[in-house]
């Protein structure tokens, strides 16, 4: 499988600067490397560059990276490669979920969302209390006012809110929490994991997206980690996944094989400790494309 690696090194959707050096960490953890070992075949497409004024702030810059990056998407899609986005802040997902709507709409494709993180990220410019743009993606792909001339095409269909699935939600804020129940969103929260752990809540996604022959693309948040074992992003929240949760999602992800694209959000290594974060997110996505302890695949669902 072409697995096509694109770097976001974006930072202006948050105010903690640092996360637009996110993909060069994450090269240098050795991402690459480790999935040409497991036999992929990778390519490096670089760093998407929007052409940008330096002043350039806000939804206006988010729009230029939404467009570049839903391009590079679809086109890696398009030639039948597994778009891994590398960020950069969490409004990237804007670009790379449009570029795979795009693509499924054409195939005729149902795109469902696994969105792994501590966060909702379905504020509106309304309901913000920080004004950060990465706490808004979704909102805006789902089709929450506020957001012009942000994508190219206004006319275009939004992301359906019940094709989404929060996992690992432990921080919302009032206003996001009304519009999360309102438009019904999938959520599994922390509260979920304590009480009946990660797999029942993830098959049960799983076989919903595969009996409807469906998409899948995971957005992966740093900050769904623990910061005991991922201190390197600007929004750490107590209480986050185990590495032992993150590591045993991501094998399911593997075996499902139905992940298509891929976000990896929010590293920030001006925060991380000897890129101990970086080191954590390679395992965990070379979990994700197949790397395994011993040869054995997720047991049939009847055998549990
Ligand atoms: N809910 C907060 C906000 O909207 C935090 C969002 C954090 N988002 C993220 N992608 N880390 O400002
Ligand atoms: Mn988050
Ligand atoms: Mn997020
Ligand atoms: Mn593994």
């Amino acid at each position: 499988r072409r697995i096509v690696v694109i770097g976001a090194p974006i930072d202006v959707g948050t105010s903690e600067p640092g996360a637009l050096m996110g993909p060069a960490a994450l090269r240098t953890a050795g991402l690459i490397r480790s999935l040409r070992d497991l036999g992929h075949d990778v390519v490096d497409a670089g760093d998407v560059a929007p052409d940008l004024a330096p002043e350039a702030r806000g939804l206006t810059a988010v729009a230029a990276w939404t467009r570049d990056l839903a391009g590079a998407v679809e086109a890696a899609l398009g030639a039948g490669g597994l778009p891994l986005v590398m960020g950069g802040d969490h409004s990237l997902s804007l670009g790379s979920v449009e570029g795979a709507m795009r693509h499924c709409a054409a195939a005729g494709r149902p795109l469902f969302v696994l969105w792994l993180d501590a966060h909702a990220d379905f504020n509106t410019p309304e309901t913000s209390p920080s004004g950060n743009i990465h706490g808004m993606p979704l909102a805006a792909l789902c089709g929450e006012p506020g957001f012009s001339g942000l994508f190219e095409d206004a006319a275009r269909a939004s992301l359906d809110p019940a094709r989404v699935h929060l996992f690992g939600l432990r921080s919302i804020d009032a206003g996001e929490r009304a519009l999360v129940r309102a438009r019904a969103l999938g959520v599994t929260d922390m509260r979920d994991i304590d009480e009946f752990g990660v797999v029942a809540p993830l098959r049960r996604i799983l076989e919903r997206v595969a009996e409807a022959g469906g998409h899948l693309h995971v957005s992966f948040d740093i900050d769904f980690l623990d910061p005991a074992i991922a201190p390197g992003v600007g929004t750490t929240v107590p209480g986050g996944a185990t590495f032992r949760e993150a590591h045993l999602i991501m094998e399911m992800l593997h075996d499902s094989g139905l992940v298509r694209s891929l976000d990896v959000v929010e590293l920030n290594p001006f925060l991380d400790e000897r890129g101990r974060s970086a080191r954590v997110l390679v395992e965990l996505v070379a979990s994700l494309f197949g790397r395994r302890i011993l040869d054995r695949p997720t047991p049939p669902i009847e055998a549990v």
